[in-house]
């Protein structure tokens, strides 16, 4: 069973952006996108360590804001050629209020060790 935590509401997130979530096991960025869908991940770049948060959202990828790279916001992986993952958690919108799991949903291989 997941344990939800309620984080606000959809408005409260830019389109595009992201808002940030303090929780235990570091900041999570969780993401809306033009079309209104919602996904969190790490607040770590899988490069060096930048905020994801302040990227811009372009379809369902981030834009780090340090070197560029592109981001999946789904699955958390790097876009190749570039290679690294930021750990996936569960996110979902009920009646516009916005729903977290701080339990790490999806980890691929490249995100073994988070
Ligand atoms: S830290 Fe994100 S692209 Fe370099």
């Amino acid at each position: 069973m997941i344990d939800w935590i309620e984080i606000g509401r959809i408005e409260d997130i830019p389109r595009q952006g992201a808002r940030v979530v303090r929780a235990p096991e570091g900041d999570i960025a969780v993401f809306r996108t033009q079309d209104d869908e919602v996904f969190a991940l790490a607040d770590r770049c899988p490069h060096k360590g930048g905020p994801l948060s302040q990227g811009i959202v372009h379809g369902k990828r981030v834009a780090c804001p340090l070197h560029d790279w592109k981001i999946h916001l789904d699955t958390g992986l790097a876009v190749a050629p570039d290679e690294g993952c930021a750990a996936s958690y569960p996110v979902k919108v009920l009646d516009g209020r916005v729903f977290l799991s701080l339990k790490v949903a999806a980890r691929a291989p490249a995100c073994a060790t988070g």
